[in-house]
């Protein structure tokens, strides 16, 4: 079976954010990736603008549904934060070991950050932990507090569980613990844990020199590049690969994970951030990352960022682990995409495991 994916895009947003913080910054558009196969039918959608078609197998009838997702952006010039050791956000939990202490709903203060069980404190985006603080209309906060959604991040490999089924109508999305009289509740009662692993088929291996953000979407949510999956030089760390039958879904189309991968060298705190233009980190970083599972397979891929054409000081390639299966070939080597162009490309894991290599 061919398969491709198609980046759609969005312009300006539907319905822009409302914004009553000087640090939040309206985010003016957002990617949406779409796998399809090869009679056009789409697999998976992550909302995170611009067009581009790309066909890693060769012909592929590319459907395009276009749609534009809002979603309010969060630029962190966060002056208060002391700087977190990146050790605060490799987690408690060791690789597909599942949480074991459920999430009491009314329990914990909204100033309070539910830090453990998975769930990382992102104290350099400024919002005391949380990803981000939106409500149903849009507007954002920078304190987790009444009537508002407080998205949080997982350890890498991890995902949250919580968003509210009932979601704007205007294509944002939105996640994370509801904020009540004060406390956190869970806007999605069939979880019991804040975090979840995805499936174990896909890692990220850092044969460079010095360290590597990755940094994941906060989605369903902001969409800001704030979740951060840290690769020490000569280490290895989970990729969360989401089983998209049942993840989130947006306007009924299965969503995928995300990741903005920042030159190495570049630190969480540096990398993990809505970016300004011609930075190079964050939503400027030089490659995103793409992963999710469906009916069986696991489809990985390696996608341009159309904000930074540069050249990144490494190299990544998708590689099949000992014993797996991997359908079809995708690297980014010395500014350059295997196949057909600068479109990026994406590979179908059919059995077993694959990593996304620095090199
Ligand atoms: C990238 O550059 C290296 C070193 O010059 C070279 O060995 C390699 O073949 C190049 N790769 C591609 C895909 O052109």
């Amino acid at each position: 079976m061919k398969y491709s994916f198609v980046l759609l895009a969005s312009a300006a947003l539907a319905a822009p954010a409302v914004n009553h913080h000087h640090h939040n910054e309206r985010r003016e558009v957002v990617t949406v990736v779409q796998y399809v196969d090869g009679q056009g039918n789409v697999l998976s959608t992550n909302a995170p603008g611009y067009t581009t078609t790309v066909s890693p197998t060769s012909s592929a009838a590319a459907s395009s549904t276009s749609s534009a997702a809002a979603a309010s952006g969060s630029s962190s010039s966060s002056s208060s934060s002391s700087s977190s050791s990146s050790s605060d956000i490799s987690g408690d939990l060791s690789a597909f070991s599942n949480p074991s202490s459920e999430f009491q709903d009314g329990t914990i203060k909204c100033s309070d950050f539910p830090s453990g069980q998975g769930v990382v404190d992102l104290s350099w985006v400024g919002f005391g932990g949380w990803a981000s603080i939106m409500d149903m209309d849009g507007n954002t906060a920078s304190s987790c507090q009444d009537g508002y959604y407080c998205s949080y991040a997982c350890q890498a490999g991890m995902s949250k569980t919580q968003w509210p089924s009932e979601q704007p109508s205007d294509g944002r999305s939105v996640g994370g613990l509801y904020c009540k009289d004060g406390y956190l509740y869970r806007s999605n009662t069939d979880n019991n844990y804040l975090c979840e692993w995805g499936v174990d088929s896909a890692y990220a291996v850092n044969n460079k020199n010095s360290e590597i953000a990755m940094c994941r979407t906060d989605y369903p949510g902001s969409e800001n590049m704030v979740v951060p999956t840290l690769v020490g030089a000569g280490s290895s760390q989970p990729v969360s690969v989401v089983d998209e039958d049942s993840y989130y879904s947006w306007k009924g189309m299965k969503t995928s994970s995300q990741y903005y991968v920042n030159n190495a060298g570049v630190s969480v705190e540096d990398g993990c951030i809505w970016g300004t233009d011609g930075s190079g980190v964050g939503n400027w970083a030089p490659v995103v990352l793409g992963a999710g599972y469906t009916d069986g397979l696991t489809y990985l891929s390696i996608i341009p960022n159309p904000n930074n054409k540069d050249t990144p000081n490494f190299n990544v390639k998708i590689e099949a682990t000992d014993g797996s299966s991997v359908n079809g070939e995708c690297y980014y080597e010395n500014g350059s995409y295997s196949g057909s162009g600068s479109d990026g490309c994406t590979v179908t894991v059919t059995s077993g495991s694959a990593n996304f290599v620095f090199y």
